[in-house]
């Protein structure tokens, strides 16, 4: 496990990592920032002892949440602990989940721990503005990801976008199962119109000088998606998007079946023809026995 940190601007952005050989994912790489005294996102339960190390004895004042994600939020309960009573903004759609909690599945929670859950939370809605000393922190609703997921932008000597979870690879052939294609694109759109220039500060990788040239490959790359994907469609009145699937793709890949459909090509096609719009989303259930085909061909 490593934190590393690094400036970017005024920010300050803490990576923390844990390398699993041979597990699903293969980089639990994730990013929280800091602006003066306020934090960005709060890192997982397991960066909160190696975050505290770094800035224990510099208390931020606030933690402005993106989403309620157990890679941005797990390390709320800690950070508390140690700094007192220190405020929570989380988006509105999100405050009810933190509260109760959820459950994390082991292909998450072997990288970025549990979620506990939290309470005294100061919910903010999109376009709510957060200041500190010197700059201001504006914030849009920016669904996709996530229901109620939100960005956060603000100037300085360039424009700095903190895109959370909008952002994550040029292209994303498994998707959450929280996901909404045709949201996604109009996020993606919206962040284009923040201008030619801008530094792309995602939750995972980056920072990016060439903001807008990464996020117009995302959106392309969605479009073309939602284009094939309504296609087969059009081509198959009635067809569930499990149907879809096993059209366009015939076999589950390993992290389909490590994540058991949370993480899969299937939540990308269902978020194109039934797009998630509330939270808690519906679970996705892989075909057992499509599952182990599947294995044998990958020999699993
Ligand atoms: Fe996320």
């Amino acid at each position: 496990m490593v934190l590393r940190s690094r400036q970017v601007g005024p920010l300050i952005q803490y990576t923390y990592s844990q390398k699993v050989p041979g597990a699903a994912i293969q980089s639990s790489e994730v990013n929280l920032f800091r602006l003066e005294n306020t934090l960005i996102d709060a890192g997982s339960e397991p960066c909160a002892p190696l975050l505290l190390d770094e800035i224990g004895d510099d208390p931020p004042d606030s933690i402005l949440l993106t989403h309620q994600h157990e890679d941005h939020v797990g390390g709320v309960p800690a950070l508390r602990r140690h700094f007192g009573a220190l405020p929570v903004f989380a988006p509105e759609e999100h405050c009810q989940i933190l509260r109760e909690g959820y459950f994390v599945p082991d292909y998450r929670r072997n990288f970025w721990g549990d979620m506990h859950p939290f309470d005294k939370l100061s919910p903010y809605s999109a376009g709510a503005e957060f200041r500190t000393k010197s700059y201001v922190m504006n914030t849009h609703n920016t669904p996709g990801h996530t229901v109620g997921h939100k960005a956060i932008w603000f100037e300085a000597d360039r424009l700095y976008v903190i895109s959370g979870d909008v952002y994550l690879a040029p292209r994303l052939p498994n998707a959450l199962y929280e996901t909404s294609v045709p949201d996604m694109i109009e996020s993606l759109e919206w962040l284009l119109s923040l201008g030619s220039h801008f530094v792309l500060c995602p939750s995972h990788g980056g920072p990016y000088d060439d903001g807008p040239r990464r996020v117009g490959q995302l959106l392309e790359w969605y479009r073309k998606q939602q284009e094939e994907i309504l296609e087969i469609q059009a081509k198959n009145p009635g067809a569930s998007y499990h149907d879809i699937f096993r059209i366009r793709h015939g076999h589950y890949n390993r992290m389909e079946i490590h994540s058991g459909g949370e993480l899969s090509r299937l939540a990308l096609i269902r978020g194109v023809v039934d797009p998630v719009r509330s939270l808690p989303a519906e679970p996705i259930a892989l075909d057992p026995d499509l599952v182990e085909i599947s294995k044998r061909k990958l020999g699993l």
